[in-house]
């Protein structure tokens, strides 16, 4: 029986099958996860987490209970075997296609979304998927024990749980940002109110801005009829009462530096100093994931190449687009736009010594972390986004790098006064603040950027799960 357990959809380890059935584990990927898993190597604490794929489920079947520990070098993991089209339907659904579409407004309103019957079967799926995380934690929290619920894929496991095990203290933390009542509204009300509901579950409820949480409230005001106290951040419903937490995450400043030493990632600046020269680098590194807006972001840089002939050839931008969430159509066809936009822009300025794009599609963390070292511009324009971990980890590794950021970015709260903001969907403004960066004085350079990394690094993850329950009590 645990004290402290972590549930979240992808859990600290992934499993990949070779086809002669052997089995390699890999660390998981993402800012939950890279944020999560140092808060658990130093205690002790149980992850339950979901099984994401075929090898995942091949490892479950060797794990008596679904417990990884007890087969694999893993920490104390409880991995979830969920039937796969029930998984299908619950993460592909209705996470990532319909919670995180009105999280992130990207709605393409004359199109989608549609709630018919289709969604309603993906729903019936996404309580199912809720439900067997809250039958788990039941099983393995021990008598009064601290439950920490992840994001939007268990938005309904708070208020399931607290049904089976009234004893525990159950928080739920909210990784992305959370849409106003007007955009919510899109969902139905039902289903609305379960979300809602679920949450206020758990006796605190965290968010990673004010902004966010602020949102979350006002939700829960108009849609439930609940008791808001804005000022004490207290949402009261249904004789219950749930705090409402801001723990803007950050990065372990240390450990990331650390890490950036090593061998490969200097092995890798040199192939990067090989390929650019003495070019200035303008970098970002994403998933291809559309609230992300790299096309957007592409877009500025070819504005920027057009208005300023004079940096032909003096300037490289070095793309790191990752494959992500291929399940989806719509993220097919947002990697296939980006290659176009890249393509064209190599087509229109590229010529014989001068590359003015470089984008890298496979995920190489060494590699992002070279491109981080040697920045000089740091691009990072999303649409909306919860925190944004790469704006706080470039300025940690590049103390002379500018930092151009969308104003819709969790981060633009703390290294609002620091970074040249932006308008995501002001493509003009983005391509004036690339010029801006890249011609900031060194002096201002390093003056703004001791001030980002001191923000960036000013909650690590430790303290930041530290602080959270402490907030649960
Ligand atoms: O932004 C919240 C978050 O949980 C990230 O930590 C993570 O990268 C993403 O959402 C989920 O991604 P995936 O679907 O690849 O697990």
């Amino acid at each position: 029986m645990s004290t402290t357990l972590i549930a979240s959809n992808r859990g600290p380890v992934s499993f990949t099958l070779s086809d002669d059935g052997a089995l390699t584990m890999r660390r998981g990927g993402g800012g939950l996860v890279s944020g999560l898993s140092e808060v658990v190597r130093d205690g002790d604490v149980l992850w339950v987490c979901a099984a994401l794929s075929d090898g995942d489920r091949g490892a479950v079947r060797l794990a008596p209970g679904g417990r990884l520990d007890q087969a694999f070098d893993t920490g104390p993991v409880r991995m979830l075997d969920i039937p796969p089209a029930v998984f299908h339907r619950a993460y592909n659904a209705v996470a990532n296609s319909t919670l995180w579409f009105v999280n992130h407004l990207l709605y393409n309103t004359p199109l989608t979304p549609e709630f018919g019957t289709r969604f309603r079967r993906e729903w019936e799926s996404y309580r199912d998927y809720n439900g067997a995380f809250a039958f788990a934690l039941a099983e393995e929290a021990g008598h009064g024990a601290r439950v920490m619920v992840q994001d939007y894929h268990l938005t309904l496991t708070p208020a399931m749980l607290r049904v089976e095990r009234p004893d525990l203290r159950i928080a739920h933390f909210s990784h992305t940002p959370w849409a106003p009542p007007e955009y919510f509204s899109l969902l139905p009300d039902d289903v609305v109110a379960e979300v809602l509901t679920g949450i206020l579950g758990a006796d605190h409820a965290g968010f990673l801005t004010a902004r966010w949480a602020r949102a979350f409230m006002d939700c829960c005001e108009t849609f439930l009829g609940a008791h808001v106290d804005h000022t004490a951040g207290v949402v009261s419903y249904d004789d219950r009462t749930t705090h409402i937490g801001v723990h803007p995450l950050g990065v372990n400043g240390e450990a990331l530096r650390r890490r950036a030493a090593e061998p490969d990632v200097e092995s890798h600046m040199a192939a990067i100093r090989d390929l650019v020269g003495d070019r200035k680098l303008i970098v970002r590194i994403d998933r291809t994931e559309l609230s992300k807006n790299i096309v957007r972001g592409l877009t500025a840089y070819r504005e920027f190449l057009a208005r300023h002939p004079e940096w032909h050839g003096r300037v490289v931008h070095l793309a790191f687009a990752y494959p992500s969430r291929h399940d989806l159509p719509e993220y097919r066809e947002y990697t296939a736009a980006v290659q176009r936009c890249a393509k064209e822009i190599e087509d229109e300025y590229a010529t014989e010594d001068w590359d003015p794009l470089i984008l890298n599609v496979h995920d190489d963390y060494p590699r992002s972390l070279a491109a981080y070292r040697m920045a000089d511009v740091l691009l990072v324009n999303p649409i909306r986004d919860g925190m944004n971990l790469v704006a706080k980890e470039g300025p940690i590794l590049s103390p002379r790098c500018a930092l151009v950021l969308s104003r819709e970015a969790g981060a633009a709260a703390e290294l609002g006064p620091d970074a040249l903001l932006v308008n995501p969907f002001d493509v003009t403004g983005t391509a004036g603040a690339l010029y801006e960066a890249l011609t900031m004085p060194e002096e201002e350079r390093l003056k703004r950027g001791a001030r980002l990394r001191e923000a960036a690094t000013a909650l690590p993850p430790l303290r930041w799960f530290e602080d959270q329950l402490a907030a649960l009590g």
